[in-house]
């Protein structure tokens, strides 16, 4: 890997080793959060479970995007993800996003899908105010993750009573519409 992309950062200041220990962290939430929102999904069914299924799959899908995302510049920076998968799940910025003991107890399900989307926002601030002015790719990769994790907060945050967000659901599933410009496919085009 060209060194040059890794010396800019550092020489700006930003303390890289730190810098990739946040973003393997903020990797495996991401790649955990995609898992246990595949339990989430799947349970929330019945009158008040049907309503969450879509949005719950557009946060799913998209945080699995988000870990495509973020792979490329761990590697960019001389970094890496762990080579067992146990030691990345344990390793993850934010607590596992657990189906609650009774999962028809769609109030409890909110609340774990809420406080998985708190958490990824402090993850993308802190690493936005890390980079800021700094570390122009990785900011600028963080500060899109961090607006589709802020919808997502808001998407749930909604059914406990906290206002209108003033958004509509996706278009098409896990749309992503900050970070998919981030994701390139096999055919080296942009999503
Ligand atoms: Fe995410
Ligand atoms: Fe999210």
């Amino acid at each position: 890997m060209a060194k040059i992309a890794q010396e800019v950062v550092r020489n700006a200041g930003v303390d890289v080793d730190e810098l990739l220990k946040k973003l393997v962290r903020a990797a495996s939430a991401e790649f955990t959060t995609y898992y246990y929102y595949t339990i989430l999904r799947v349970n929330a069914i019945g009158f008040e479970g049907e309503g969450l299924k879509e949005i719950i799959e557009d946060a799913r899908l998209e945080d699995r995007n988000h870990f495509e995302a973020l792979i490329p510049r761990i590697y960019e920076l001389g970094g890496e993800i762990p080579r067992d998968i146990r030691a990345f799940a344990d390793d993850a910025a934010c607590p596992d996003a657990y189906l609650p003991a009774n999962p028809k107890d769609m109030k409890e399900m909110l609340m774990v899908l809420v406080e998985a989307e708190r958490c990824a926002i402090r993850v993308y601030t802190e690493i936005c105010n890390m980079t800021f002015g700094k570390d122009h790719r990785t900011y600028e990769l963080s500060l899109a993750i961090l607006n589709e994790e802020i919808e997502h907060e808001a998407w749930f945050s909604e059914y406990l009573g906290d206002g209108p967000s003033g958004h509509f659901r996706r278009g098409t599933p896990g749309e992503s519409p900050y970070t998919s410009r981030f994701m390139v496919v096999p055919n080296g085009h942009h999503r």
